[in-house]
């Protein structure tokens, strides 16, 4: 999925990944990796209600592609908000939230200090197979050891649907995050209901949360 792939779906309101409210394995799952972190990092933020639920209880750093994302984020969510232009990058800025407009794999580990926390939901899972270990080694240039995830993957019968959401499946996290901690947390079944505003016709679909310390 190029850069283009999703410019196009902000473009045409094609949001299929959207959520109305903040994801239920967040709201079980925060708690379970809450301590002393200073900032919560989520890449591929989109306009994720999950933002403004983390915001409760940690200042956000998003990372996010689409200006039509960061600018539907801030006002759907009534929240005042500062621009300013700093290289390839645009930083939106809030009181508790803050995005770069930009290209994730472009972010420095100065546009995302203070962040011990990540939080993905449909980040890892919207990347083809051969981005993901990319994804996961630029994770940890921007954060280091002892950093922790809260990850929200997909799984279903790959054969059965094309990405993305791609299925990333427990056995492809441990091999991801092979040198880390990876602990699963909780799963939810979604077979017969579908993903967001996805309706999926798939054998099974589960939704699943993982804790993950960096070592
Ligand atoms: C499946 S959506 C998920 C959005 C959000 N995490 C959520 O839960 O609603 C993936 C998002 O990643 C963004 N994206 C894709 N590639 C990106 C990149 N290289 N850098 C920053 N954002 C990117 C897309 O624009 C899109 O908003």
């Amino acid at each position: 999925m190029d850069a283009s792939f999703w410019h196009q779906r902000w473009q045409n309101n094609e949001l299929g990944f959207q959520l109305d409210q903040p994801h239920p394995l967040l709201c079980q799952c925060l708690p379970r990796v809450l301590c002393k972190q200073q900032k919560v990092l989520v890449p591929l933020c989109g306009k994720s209600p999950d933002m403004v639920y983390l915001a409760q209880h940690l200042p956000v750093v998003g990372a996010e592609l689409s200006a039509i994302a960061c600018d539907d984020f801030f006002a759907e969510q009534q929240l005042p908000y500062q621009r300013h232009a700093t290289g390839s990058e645009v930083c939106y800025q809030s009181e508790k939230i803050n995005i770069w407009q930009g290209d994730f794999f472009q972010l420095t580990p100065a546009q995302t200090v203070g962040c011990q926390l990540v939080y993905d939901r449909a980040a890892l899972i919207a990347l083809p197979k051969q981005m993901r270990q990319q994804y996961v080694a630029k994770l940890k240039t921007l954060l280091g050891q002892g950093a922790e995830l809260l990850l929200i993957s997909v799984e279903y019968p790959l054969h059965e649907k094309a990405g993305p959401p791609f299925s990333v499946d427990y056995a492809e996290v441990c091999r991801l995050f092979a040198n880390d901690k990876v602990e699963l947390l909780a799963e939810l079944d979604q077979t017969g209901k579908g993903f967001a505003r996805r309706r999926f016709a798939t054998g099974y679909l589960l939704e699943r949360a993982y804790r993950i310390r960096l070592c």
